[in-house]
């Protein structure tokens, strides 16, 4: 994968840390539970969270009385966590290449930080060489834009009157995990055994029908690339239709939309035959 794509995300998550916490945590939290249970997160275990963003994960694990490590190649996000989360220790680092030698952690989680990866495969297989034999792995993505409103919506309007095809950096297609079958295959290709993949009901509430398109716009990355590149136009168009299908889920003057996520959880083998891959 280009080293273009890396460095346009890592551009990205630079410039919208504070809009993301924002925009997103509220929603991203809501799967916290689930990932700290699939990797059995319990007092005393070395929890290593990577992407781990504004440090909602760590935080959590922290709180479960884990020994927390999270990791994040944003400074802005990491010098974020920091100041929230002063029980973890929060580092910069790739979750390509990362800074943690073989066996160090009992556990790894990474929730919404693979559709993000350039190489997501190497992501895993670094998953799989810093956890101890045994050790768990748990990862979440959003579900598929027909089930995850958000993304259906949005893509939705930009294929009707914008351009999909606009000059962005080469990456994995966003919601390659999201389909159980490639999880759960790209988990046994990266070493770990004993994949389980499920679905987890999560509802984003925006403030107004207009929020989504905000949102979009301003706290994430790939999404956002991709209205930059409409005439504004086709960009005037996007946001009304996307306002317009928002009001659907308004529920007591707030829009509800359902943003269901998929976990993906595995196991290092006790007695790995072979090296992670
Ligand atoms: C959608 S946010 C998720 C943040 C957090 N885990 C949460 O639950 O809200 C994606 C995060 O992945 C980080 N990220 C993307 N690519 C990365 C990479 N190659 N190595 C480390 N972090 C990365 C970004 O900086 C960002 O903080």
């Amino acid at each position: 994968m280009s080293q273009s794509f890396k460095d346009f995300e890592r551009a990205g998550w630079e410039s919208v840390a504070d809009e993301y916490a924002g925009a997103f945590g509220e929603l991203t939290q809501q799967s916290i539970g689930p990932l700290l249970d699939a990797v059995n997160a319990e007092s005393g275990i070395r929890l290593l969270d990577v992407a781990s963003g504004p440090g909602y994960v760590a935080g959590a694990a922290a709180q479960r009385g884990a020994i927390v490590t999270g990791v994040d190649f944003s400074a802005p996000m990491v010098a974020a966590a920091q100041q929230t989360y002063s029980e973890v220790n929060f580092e910069q680092g790739d979750a390509e290449a990362l800074p943690f030698a073989e066996g160090s952690f009992d556990a790894v989680t990474m929730n919404f930080g693979l559709l993000h990866l350039g190489d997501p495969d190497k992501a895993l297989a670094e998953a799989c060489r810093v956890l101890r034999p045994g050790g768990r792995f748990a990862f979440t993505v959003w579900a598929k834009p027909q089930e995850a409103a958000g993304f259906g919506i949005t893509l939705g309007a930009i294929l009707t009157h914008g351009d999909m095809r606009v000059a962005l950096p080469d990456g994995p297609p966003f919601f390659r995990f999201s389909d159980w079958a490639e999880s759960t295959r790209s988990l046994a290709a990266a070493g770990f055994t004993d994949a389980a993949v499920k679905k987890i009901a999560q509802t984003w509430r925006l403030p107004s029908v207009d929020a989504l398109f905000q949102t979009m716009q301003t706290a994430t990355v790939r999404t956002a690339g991709l209205l930059r590149h409409q005439t504004p136009e086709a960009l005037r168009s996007i946001r009304t239709m996307m306002s317009n299908a928002s009001g659907l889920y308004l529920r007591n003057g707030a829009v509800e939309l359902p943003m269901p996520a998929i976990l993906g959880a595995a196991k290092k083998p006790a007695a790995p035959k072979e090296e992670c891959r």
